[in-house]
């Protein structure tokens, strides 16, 4: 292995600043011990020789404050050179990583490297679409390629651990960070979890083209009460065990560095101090070997949870299990204190210590403590060609496709064509929240996009239409990024209806800016705002056919925009590329074939809204809207706008009858399920053919269908094929009231289909 040649120096010619007398350095790392020793010897050697203090130093991840105008004299390069640093974060910039990295190196006691995080959540320099729009690509090798280009970037940029993926299943599209995750579903929540921790890791993690992954936020944390950030989460063991843990799980099998804790409470305990989660299941029942951080001043949250004060709370989360405190700093202020005090053994600090420094041992820094400041290959790689291709197609695969009445698109025979909406012009609303480094003065426009892929014989033109919200307070709540001075609305509006005039279609850009979704932006009304909702009744007044281009960071409730525009193109918030992908969708270039992973309500109250919710004692008769004294409400069907795994093509796909290879299983056998799926329409496409089961009866009550498998499969115009798919024992399983994962003799419903409400079944018992 490459070895970094300043440690290799004899400690009394390293450069040092004056903080240190030279023979403080006798005990420093030397490259010959981390050559010559085994992981076990070297990093028994070093706690050996680390202090108290420079144990719970390893365990401190904090606030860096300003690191300009010279990060060496910055208040942060103090701290690291007296050991009091595990790891900063969230800091951009090759020198001041690198800059960093030598004081650790080169002026602490014993040259330790620091570990450098970032929110690397869907993409570096190059951005791709927000993960819930990934998720409905339906395909874990895009999420994969998305974590393996994220991690070749940003590994050159200085940094080696990221805090994704995000995996909280959420029901509740009121959370504003639905779109960090992978949405309402389980099973493909997992083999998303899955997919970018390999991405990320690969596997080999002391690459230099590789970095850490850490799965968040551990745990339940979609499930926040009313779908309000930080709010409490409160639910069974039985429920969390059987629809919000598995992508947890998943993660950790896929062998996931780390794992963040999150800020919601569970069972009235913190989770970043619930030792049920973090040790019981995370640590005994799932065999997890990595660190614990906790999420940003989570620990110190605690206080304000209610359940203690610092020493308290900091002796709660480590007792639980949390490895490095997040900001707080109430690790450096209390450990040594608890220590004393006898409240925390020595033996429980180094095997705490012990995880922070395999970690780093894994990740190749001690053998090179600046692997991952390359600006040579970051020259190469940054915004590459390749890159920026590999953003356009895993983008437009993400784009749903929710409406086409007529065939309007792909766009074809238009002259000309009218780009109004509040979101038409704006790069920055389409890289979504973790997108920090980002240089969003190069995205990629929709107009121009447009422009170009339509060719010079087609007019396009383009006006705003009107502001983002009415309301000019609500609007400065989410002005973290670029968005449109605000304009008068009724001359934004006479502006557009002058635009559209003898336009052959118009294309409606609409939806919610970057800020209005994503952390601390909850939302209590997912309609549109008042002023788009006037704008869209505008456009259909007018009788051009629209096509919605919906930007959002979320599902939304748009009932009636959804009525009255002809088509709507669901492209989230796509990205870097995302002007040129969604040209590509709206001109046929590209065939959408994504499908939703998160249920559109048609209003708000019926948030939280999923597909596998349970029957209830007294479920709704299919074919009823409103039946009295059922489990219904009266205003409005209990069906989602868009249910879970729908979405359409430019083409259409119609299912036979499923057929079992049997009625009967046994407990050791499997069973075939098959269906003949056709491309009737006249184009060549792709379809993700679903599997749907449903246990009919059960101890703990089940739900009326959970996705066990799928198929993406592309068939040519006219095309037919059968599509099978195998059952076992394994899908059937489920936790039952002591939290056993078992499967329970009985009937089973097999469904298979399209989207989850539109779906042909056959049954079948297991022995
Ligand atoms: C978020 C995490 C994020 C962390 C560090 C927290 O506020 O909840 O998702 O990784 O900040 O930026």
């Amino acid at each position: 292995m490459k070895i970094f040649k300043k440690i290799m120096m004899p400690a009394a010619v390293v450069v040092v600043s004056a903080v240190f007398a030279p023979e403080i350095f006798a005990q420093r790392i030397t490259a010959e011990e981390v050559e010559s020793k085994s992981k076990d010897e070297f990093i028994d050697g070093l706690l050996g020789r680390m202090t108290v203090d420079e144990k719970i130093g390893q365990l401190n991840l904090p606030s860096y404050g300003n690191v300009k105008p010279d990060a060496k004299k910055s208040d942060i390069a103090g701290r690291i050179t007296r050991g009091e640093v595990g790891g900063i974060f969230n800091i951009f910039g090759v020198d001041d990583i690198r800059a960093l990295q030598e004081v650790a190196v080169e002026e602490s006691r014993l040259g330790i490297p620091i570990i450098i995080g970032a929110d690397i959540c869907q993409g570096y320099k190059t951005t791709f679409p927000v993960p819930l729009a990934l998720s409905c690509s339906w395909k874990p090798e895009n999420i994969e390629e998305v974590a393996r280009i994220s991690a070749r970037e940003v590994s050159t940029d200085g940094v080696c651990w990221t805090y994704s993926p995000m995996v909280d299943i959420s029901r509740d599209a009121r959370w504003g960070r639905v779109k960090e995750g992978a949405g309402e579903d389980p099973y493909l929540g997992s083999l998303m979890a899955a997919a970018w921790v390999r991405g990320y890791q690969s596997d080999d993690l002391s690459a230099d083209t590789t970095i850490m992954a850490c799965v968040k936020h551990f745990a339940l944390y979609g499930a926040s009460e009313s779908g309000r950030d930080y709010n409490p989460v409160d639910m069974s063991r039985v429920t969390a065990m059987n629809y919000y843990m598995q992508p947890y799980k998943a993660a950790v099998d896929a062998g996931v560095g780390s794992v963040m804790t999150s800020f919601n409470e569970f069972e009235s305990v913190p989770a970043t101090g619930n030792s049920w989660l973090l040790r019981d299941i995370l640590r005994e029942e799932w065999g997890f070997e990595g660190f614990v951080v906790s999420d940003y001043t989570a620990i110190k949250e605690m206080v304000s949870h209610g359940v203690g004060n610092q020493d308290e709370v900091s002796l709660q989360a480590f007792k639980a299990g949390v490895d490095m405190d997040m900001i707080a700093d109430f690790y450096d202020g209390s450990l040594k204190r608890l220590l004393d005090e006898g409240k925390i053994s020595e033996k429980e600090l180094d095997a705490a210590c012990r995880r922070m420094l395999v970690a780093k041992y894994d990740l190749g820094l001690f053998h090179n403590p600046y692997r991952y400041c390359n600006p040579e290959r970051g020259e190469k790689e940054l915004r590459s060609a390749a890159n920026l291709a590999a953003s356009r197609r895993i983008a437009a695969e993400s784009y749903v496709l929710l409406k086409n009445d007529g065939d309007l698109l792909p766009l074809d025979g238009v002259k000309k064509v009218a780009v109004v909406g509040p979101l038409a012009d704006s790069r920055a609303n389409m890289c979504g929240s973790w997108a920090k480094d980002a240089v969003t003065g190069e995205y990629n426009g929709l107009v121009e996009n447009l422009r170009k892929a339509l060719g010079a014989g087609v007019e396009v033109v383009y006006a705003r239409g009107c502001n983002l919200v009415d309301d000019e307070k609500y609007e400065y709540n989410f002005t973290s990024r670029e968005i449109n001075k605000r304009g008068d609305g009724k001359e934004l509006l006479a502006e557009a209806l002058k635009v559209v005039n003898g336009a052959d279609v118009i294309i409606a850009a609409m939806g919610e800016a970057e800020a209005m979704s994503g952390e601390g932006a909850s939302r209590a009304i997912l309609e549109m705002p008042d002023c788009q909702k006037t704008l869209m009744d505008a456009l259909d007044a007018t009788g051009i056919p629209v096509a919605m281009v919906l930007f959002t960071g979320r599902p939304l409730a748009l009932e009636r925009q959804a009525a009255q525009a002809d088509a709507v193109l669901n492209v989230w918030m796509g990205g870097s590329e995302a002007g040129a992908a969604i040209a590509d969708v709206l001109t046929g270039k590209v065939n959408p074939s994504a499908k939703l992973t998160m249920s559109f309500p048609r209003v708000t109250g019926q948030c939280p809204i999923y597909y596998n919710h349970k029957n209830t004692g007294r479920p709704m008769a299919p074919e009823a809207w409103y039946t009295r004294y059922v489990s219904n409400y009266i205003d409005v069907p209990n069906e989602p706008l868009y249910p879970f795994g729908y979405g359409l093509s430019y083409t259409e796909y119609e299912y036979g009858q499923v057929n079992l290879s049997s009625d009967e299983m046994t407990a050791d056998g499997t069973i075939e399920a098959s269906v003949v799926v056709t491309n009737a329409g006249q184009r060549d496409g792709e379809e993700i053919v679903q599997l749907y089961l449903r246990d009919m009866v059960r101890s703990v009550t089940p739900p009326v269908m959970e996705l066990k498998d799928y198929k993406r499969i592309a068939l040519k115009a006219g095309e037919s094929r059968t599509v099978t798919f195998n059952i076992d024992v394994n899908d059937l399983k489920f936790f039952n009231s002591v939290l056993d994962y078992v499967a329970e003799p009985g009937e089973f419903t097999v469904m298979i289909g399209g989207n989850s409400l539109d779906v042909e079944s056959a049954k079948f018992v297991l022995k």
